[in-house]
């Protein structure tokens, strides 16, 4: 499809070309956006690292291809336009970008797989956009048996390229969504056994904010800057190479699991709600894998189509999964197409990527519960405020389908992380697992920015919905002004690690993400 002509770096950072020179070159065919600030730097860049690897609007044949490639349209170039993407090959251009950005002051943005939702997270307008679809590779290390994802990869290739060696990396369960998903911390179908895919992190390249290559392990000088990165976002630095735990899946033949993705009517709505707090609260076993969303798509005529759909999967026999999912089977469900599956089937053949619309998440958490429901009941409160949300604003004509997603956390998974050195969500063990939950809307065709009066409603949902105190919010499934980072257990920890790496505060100046550092 796309094919990039990879050019090397042309000449060394040290040797950085004057204005004059650039214009002199003739890259440069408009006067007015080179008086920029970004764009005088996007053209020193440009002479740097080639023009295949900086591409702006006015020169660059990939440059609407990088900016329009966030999945959220929200996040594209109607309403973000980089004075130039750098399309690195190699964690040496990032180096190089990254510097030019610190001395020049200018705001960036990073992105790999595209898929964050909150609006400005991937982008940026008028800076420069560091975009790593060009640096995918991914590949396995039997000796050592680990993988090495590169972080333009996207989830269904990198498990595809290495179903043949029977492992794939501990990551999204959409098959699109890319990288960025590890440095939220990450929740797998694996994450019951492995932990948060952060958790499988064995080494990670980092480019500092101030341009500077360092490999960060858990037990090197970066100790602290490599549990800062499992889950604390794009605040801590660009890493160019990930190296993970390979987990031994199978090949794509290789069918272990016993599973699929049942649908439930709208009527079983509240024992789904009782068995996701119950799942939460007492699971204990690491072979199953379990994910439920309550999909309300709006029509044209703004109707709303209740759908429940529930992935359950087990590493194992099909009595084993009748054991762990019993209470889940015996709630009345519209369809269970069960079978054996392989890892590459869960991965890339179940669950659909969702278009390419505006988005928004807003983010909640409760811990797990046991026994009946009381009326007056959180998890049935969320789901109450999530219908009234949605029937609110059916007839805006502006959303066109919400969704209230349950991810438990379980027990075993927040004592994996722990073992494993620790990471900067921290959750609270003692208790059992709580659920993630996520509230996605999609927005109709033609929006191309969030409405303020569903934004009005919205704020109203997340002023109101019940969360459990001490238990952390997800960064990958919030929103832009929630402040999760206050909900991990390492928030200081956090704040320690970011003032010694990045002293100026010239990422949480430049660049959009998580609140609160
Ligand atoms: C359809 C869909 C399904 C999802 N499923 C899951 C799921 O199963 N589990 C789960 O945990 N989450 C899931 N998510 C949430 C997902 O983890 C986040 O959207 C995540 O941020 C996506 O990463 P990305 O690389 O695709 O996106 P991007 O938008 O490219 O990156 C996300 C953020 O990370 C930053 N970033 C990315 N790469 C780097 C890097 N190398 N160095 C520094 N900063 C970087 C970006 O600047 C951005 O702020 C899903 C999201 C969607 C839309
Ligand atoms: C120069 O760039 C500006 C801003 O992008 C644009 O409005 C203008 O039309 C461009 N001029 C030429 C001659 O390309
Ligand atoms: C990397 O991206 C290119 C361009 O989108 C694609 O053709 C290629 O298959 C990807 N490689 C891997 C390993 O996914
Ligand atoms: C699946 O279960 C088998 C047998 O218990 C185990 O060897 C394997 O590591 C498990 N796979 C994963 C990915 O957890
Ligand atoms: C789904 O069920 C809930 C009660 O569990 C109810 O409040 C809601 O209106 C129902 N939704 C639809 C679209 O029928
Ligand atoms: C796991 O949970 C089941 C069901 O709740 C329980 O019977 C069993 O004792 C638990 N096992 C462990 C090791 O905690
Ligand atoms: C699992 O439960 C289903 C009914 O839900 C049943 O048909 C099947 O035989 C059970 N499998 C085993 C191995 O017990
Ligand atoms: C329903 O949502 C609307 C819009 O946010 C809000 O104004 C209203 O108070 C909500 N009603 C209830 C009963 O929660
Ligand atoms: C870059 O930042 C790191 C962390 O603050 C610092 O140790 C290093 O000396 C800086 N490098 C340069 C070249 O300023």
């Amino acid at each position: 499809m796309l094919s990039l002509r990879l050019s090397s770096v042309l000449c060394c950072l040290t040797a950085l070309v004057s204005i004059a020179q650039v214009q002199a070159s003739g890259l440069s065919t408009n006067a007015s956006t080179s008086t920029t600030p970004s764009a005088q730097t996007c053209l020193q860049l440009q002479l740097t690292l080639g023009p295949s690897i900086v591409q702006s609007r006015s020169f660059g044949p990939h440059y609407t291809i990088g900016v329009n490639s966030a999945w959220n349209a929200f996040n594209t170039e109607v309403n973000f336009q980089p004075a130039c993407v750098v399309f690195a090959t190699k964690a040496e251009h990032v180096q190089i970008a990254m510097k030019a950005i610190f001395d020049n002051n200018l705001d960036y943005a990073v992105q790999a797989g595209g898929h964050s939702a909150m609006r400005g997270w991937n982008n940026v307008e008028g800076g420069v956009l560091i975009s790593f679809i060009f640096m995918n590779e991914t590949s396995y290390d039997a000796e050592k048996d680990t993988i090495t994802l590169l972080p333009g990869i996207h989830w269904g290739d990198a498990v595809s390229n290495l179903a043949p060696f029977g492992v794939a990396p501990v990551g999204g369960r959409v098959n699109d969504v890319g990288t960025g998903l590890l440095l939220g911390g990450g929740m797998s179908f694996l994450s019951p056994s492995f932990g948060y895919a952060a958790d499988t992190f064995v080494s990670l390249d980092v480019v500092l904010v101030n341009g500077t290559l360092v490999t960060a392990t858990a037990h090197n000088e970066y100790a602290d800057l490599f549990r800062a990165l499992k889950g604390g976002a794009n605040r801590f630095g660009i890493v160019t190479k990930y190296e993970v735990q390979a987990a031994h899946t199978g090949t794509a033949e290789d069918k272990h699991w016993w599973g699929g993705v049942a649908t439930y009517p709208n009527s079983s709505s509240e024992a789904l709600l009782e068995a996701v707090a119950h799942y939460a609260k007492e699971a204990n076993d690491t072979n199953a894998a379990f994910l439920i969303y309550f999909d309300l798509g709006i029509g044209d005529d703004s109707s709303i189509s209740p759908v429940i759909e529930v992935a359950m999967f087990y590493n194992g026999s099909s009595e084993s999964f009748n054991k762990t999912f019993a209470e889940l089977l015996s709630i009345p469900f519209t369809t269970l197409p069960l079978g054996p599956l392989s890892y590459s089937e869960i991965s890339n053949d179940l669950l659909d990527p969702a278009v390419t619309v505006g988005q928004t998440f807003s983010a909640s958490v409760l811990a797990g519960m046991s026994g009946s429901f009381t009326s007056s009941n959180p998890y049935m409160e969320t789901f109450r405020l999530f219908n009234n949300f949605t029937t609110t604003y059916a007839s805006s004509g502006q959303i066109s389908g919400a969704i209230l997603a349950f991810t438990p956390v379980i027990e075993a998974q927040i004592r994996i992380g722990l073992a494993k050195g620790g990471n900067a969500i921290s959750p609270p063990l003692g208790d059992g697992g709580f659920n993630s939950i996520l509230l996605q809307l999609s927005f109709s065709e033609g929006v191309t920015d969030i409405p303020p009066a569903i934004e009005q409603g919205r704020e109203y949902f997340l002023e109101n919905v019940p969360n459990t105190p001490g238990l952390p919010l997800y960064i990958n499934e919030c929103d832009s002004k929630q402040r999760v980072y206050e909900t991990y257990g390492g928030f200081e920890f956090l704040k320690t690690v970011y003032a010694k790496y990045d002293p100026t505060r010239f990422n949480v100046r430049h660049t959009q993400g998580p609140l609160g550092l």
